[in-house]
């Protein structure tokens, strides 16, 4: 008996990005995508071209420069929907439509006021206008699990019939269990006609914390696709997490060997699994909580005397799988600063950073004004010097010089010099708190005053000369930018975080001339 793949379609650009207060520019999407295909993820859903210009812009690009993967453009059952999907995904060598319409009384009644046959005719029409346009086209039934079985299964051999090669089912609400889930996925793996000559997906939301359990679920009772996203990105409590569903079936193989298959893979390269996680969570400023599954920093950490005992006299005893297998640990090297610019780019290499001679150059030069403070430079450090210098705007704004004074009793302020290309303005204020302190005093350097909706400060490595990112994200006019920055001390991580962030609002808005003309 032959082993079966399991393919992964990751929707981190897709339905992750739809996470509250996620928010990436177009070159941030093709970064993240460019991972995602070394990454080794069957398909990429890059966006939904309708939906704004810039959701189009980014779909097409990643269709345009990304090998390798197929790109799915998402639709709903309507011609302009999928004309738009289409066209964004042209440039892709291998692409896909993925077409939906929502098939659950709830939803058809409130949200559609469609009749069911109604939804069945524009989910049919659909389906044959995007065979028009490609040959591989994915139909989701939104709210699946809500929905009526005989109308699942009655729209889903219609689609069949009209050209559908993917049949999605989505839990959209994230309410099923997973033995429920299992149970749909066999029942319409017996009873839709023509279901076998179609490649059955899971897409399961995780409102219970179910998502990665209900597709795991799905893939034993036949489903054959999982859309996930990396760190669970995604609509409210999320998607399931790519790296969990693929370290599951990794993991598993018993489990998932059954009378009809020899077992189950994936063809993801789970090495990249870690630097493409911490690549997402750099990029949407999604901070990954330390007891995450797979890539939370306390996944492979082991504190309890017994079980480092265990650990020490057999690996087995308490990990059931390695740190190395997800691209993490293996020979852990320490840096300093006597490490000359060859042993860091060598370094940099080994770590899959594949920088350019000016990229490295930067990363050098941060390097050893961190190495400085800090003795010891672990790879964690690293990989956050490097994604600090290779993720930078145009500066239009430098921190030049910030003092900060807080204490016990005494009113926390803050002086910064701002260096706005040939200009320098200083600004003195005080705030709540010496973070608070420096923001304001940046403001009235800047002159610019964004919303702060969220900032977050965490150690990288620990010890007391542990480097602090600080991450913030700020909104203006609607739109959001998340700044990073990292530092030994953590308020110059912070100010240097909410400047980055002001460079991305201020090259979003390609105002450098008239920003610079208000100084
Ligand atoms: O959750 C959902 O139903 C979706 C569909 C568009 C597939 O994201
Ligand atoms: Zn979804």
């Amino acid at each position: 008996m032959s082993e079966e793949k399991v393919l992964i379609f990751d929707t981190t650009l897709r339905d992750g990005e739809q996470s509250p207060g996620a928010s990436l520019s177009i070159a941030e999407k093709l970064e993240i995508a460019q991972q995602l295909a070394v990454l080794g993820v069957d398909i990429i859903e890059a966006g939904f071209p309708v939906s704004s210009p810039t959701q189009f812009e980014a779909t097409k690009l990643v269709a345009e420069q990304v090998a390798g993967p197929t790109i799915a453009g998402l639709a709903r059952a309507n011609e302009g929907d999928i004309e738009a999907a289409g066209k964004a995904i042209t440039p892709a060598k291998k692409k896909r439509i993925h077409t939906f319409i929502a098939t659950s009384p709830v939803h058809m009644e409130h949200k559609l006021k469609k009749s069911s046959d109604e939804v069945l005719k524009m989910a049919v029409n659909a389906v044959k206008f995007a065979r028009t346009i490609v040959d591989d086209v994915e139909f989701s039934p939104e709210d699946a699990c809500r929905s009526e079985m005989s109308f699942l299964i009655e729209i889903l051999a219609a689609v069949i019939e009209a050209g559908a090669t993917t049949l999605n089912i989505p839990d959209t609400v994230g309410y099923i269990l997973p033995y429920e889930y299992g149970q749909i996925i066999a029942r319409l793996k017996s009873d839709v006609p023509g279901i076998d000559k179609c490649i059955i997906s899971t897409h399961c939301h995780n409102d219970l914390g179910m998502a990665v359990a209900n597709s795991l679920a799905g893939v034993r009772n036949g489903a054959r696709q999982i859309e996930c996203a990396v760190n669970g990105m995604g609509e409210r409590a999320g998607n399931a997490a790519l790296e969990e569903v693929v370290m599951g079936i990794r993991t598993r193989p018993d489990f998932f060997a059954t009378q009809s298959t020899g077992g189950l893979s994936t063809n993801i390269n789970t090495k990249e699994i870690y630097r493409t996680s911490q690549l997402v969570s750099q990029l949407t400023g999604f901070v990954i909580q330390p007891n995450k599954a797979i890539v939370g920093a306390n996944a492979f950490a082991h504190e309890s005397g017994v079980h480092v005992d265990g650990i020490l006299k057999e690996r087995t005893t308490y990990e059931i799988m390695t740190a190395e297998s997800i691209g993490l640990g293996g020979s852990r090297m320490v840096l300093g600063r006597h490490t000359g610019r060859h042993g860091f780019t060598d370094r940099c290499k080994q770590l899959g950073f594949k920088l350019n001679k000016q990229e490295i150059e930067h990363a050098y030069k941060r390097f050893l004004e961190i190495a400085d403070k800090k003795k010891e430079v672990f790879d964690e450090d690293l990989a956050a010097i490097i994604n600090e210098e290779i993720h930078v705007v145009e500066h239009v704004f430098e921190l030049e010089y910030l003092h900060v004074a807080s204490g016990t009793g005494t009113l926390p302020t803050a002086s910064v010099k701002m260096k706005a290309k040939n200009e320098t303005k200083q600004a003195a204020a005080c705030g709540d708190g010496p973070v608070d302190a420096a923001y304001e005093a940046i403001r009235q350097a800047t002159g610019l005053s964004p919303k702060l909706d969220n900032y977050t400060i965490r150690a990288i490595t620990s010890g007391k000369e542990a480097l602090g990112e600080a991450t913030v994200r700020i909104s203006d006019d609607g739109r959001t930018f998340i700044g990073r920055g990292i530092s030994t001390d953590i308020i110059e991580a912070s100010a240097k975080a909410y400047v980055d962030a002001i460079n991305r609002m201020v090259a979003a808005k390609g105002g450098t001339a008239e920003m610079k003309a208000e100084l």
